[in-house]
């Protein structure tokens, strides 16, 4: 026996941070998901979080679980239930909510609709190597998107989704959803521009509100979201406004869940006309009141 033999060499330990991640990652299996967050920049390529990949898992757990309550109503709720993301740019919503949920129920569709068919293309991959074989994509103006009909022939989706999607891309979510008889909405919006511009030049009782571009632009952004969760509650939704990240404060910080409990509500309607009368702007999204 050599008794001058080295100890062995310690194996080397994981990094802390690697460590970590899989704790913080609730599906039953982290590991499974490795390759999932890594394409998705939640965790670095060597498999670790940094600062900025720690602050987006956060984030997107976040985003989880306020989405988690409508989803697995839906799961229990629906027998093959589908979730349109609108918007869905690299669709790591999507991704997320079938890694952590809709995967594990072993029922229900995630369809991602987009516009650029690059990222669309890039999903398509993504999903097939994670072997996501519940997830579509269409490349597609949400306007012109529509799923496929279901047994009665028309286009439905249970649940929609829309992300950050530019400035009225959300009102297209928002007819989307009523299209498709959506019965969850959530929604977080993105710039705006549109009542801005309406309101530029606007005279009014209340025209103080938006005299200077910055408040033009603040207040257009409230007042946009103010009507688009009076057109959901006048469609018979229950809606709740509440606040998205919890890390930042901006116009775009605003999650808009909403839930239809009944076809239409004409108190929400009348005091929708009343604040449209009171400010006298009128956005386009209110097509859909006509209908
Ligand atoms: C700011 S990104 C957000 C992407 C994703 N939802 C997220 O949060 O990471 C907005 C995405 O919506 C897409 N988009 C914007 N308007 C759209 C429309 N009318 N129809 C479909 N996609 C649209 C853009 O191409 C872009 O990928």
């Amino acid at each position: 026996m050599n008794q001058t033999a080295k100890p062995a060499k310690a194996p080397p330990r994981p990094a802390a941070t690697e460590s970590d991640w899989t704790k913080l990652w609730p599906s039953a299996n982290p590991r499974k998901s490795e390759p999932l967050l890594k394409a998705l920049h939640i965790l670095t390529r060597d498999g670790a979080l940094n600062a900025d990949s720690r602050r987006k898992l956060t984030q997107v757990l976040h985003l989880t679980q306020l989405l988690k309550p409508a989803i697995e109503a839906m799961l229990k709720e629906k027998d093959d239930p589908i979730l349109a993301d609108l918007g869905a740019g690299k669709s790591y919503l999507g991704f997320i909510l079938y890694d952590l949920l809709i995967g594990p129920a072993g029922k229900g569709r995630v369809v991602g609709v987009e516009t650029r068919e690059k990222l669309v293309e890039t999903s398509r991959q993504l999903a097939a190597q994670a072997g996501f074989d519940r997830m579509d994509f269409i490349t597609a103006p949400i306007a012109e998107a529509n799923l496929p009909a279901n047994s009665s022939g028309a286009s439905h989706a249970d649940m929609v989704t829309a992300l950050h999607a530019c400035d009225t891309a959300t009102d297209d979510a928002i007819r989307f959803a009523l299209r498709h008889e959506a019965k969850w909405v959530a929604l977080v919006p993105c710039c705006q521009a549109e009542v801005a511009r309406l309101l530029d030049g606007h005279q009014g009782p209340m025209r103080q509100l938006w005299r200077h571009p910055i408040q033009r632009r603040e207040f257009g952004a409230h007042l946009t979201n103010v009507i688009r969760g009076l057109v959901l509650e006048a469609h018979g939704y229950k809606v709740r406004v509440t606040e998205f990240t919890g890390l930042e404060h901006t116009m775009k910080n605003e999650l808009i869940l909403a839930e239809r409990h009944q076809l239409s509500n004409a108190q929400a309607r009348s005091e929708l006309n009343r604040l449209i009368d009171q400010i006298g702007v009128k956005p386009a999204l209110l097509d859909v009141m006509a209908a």
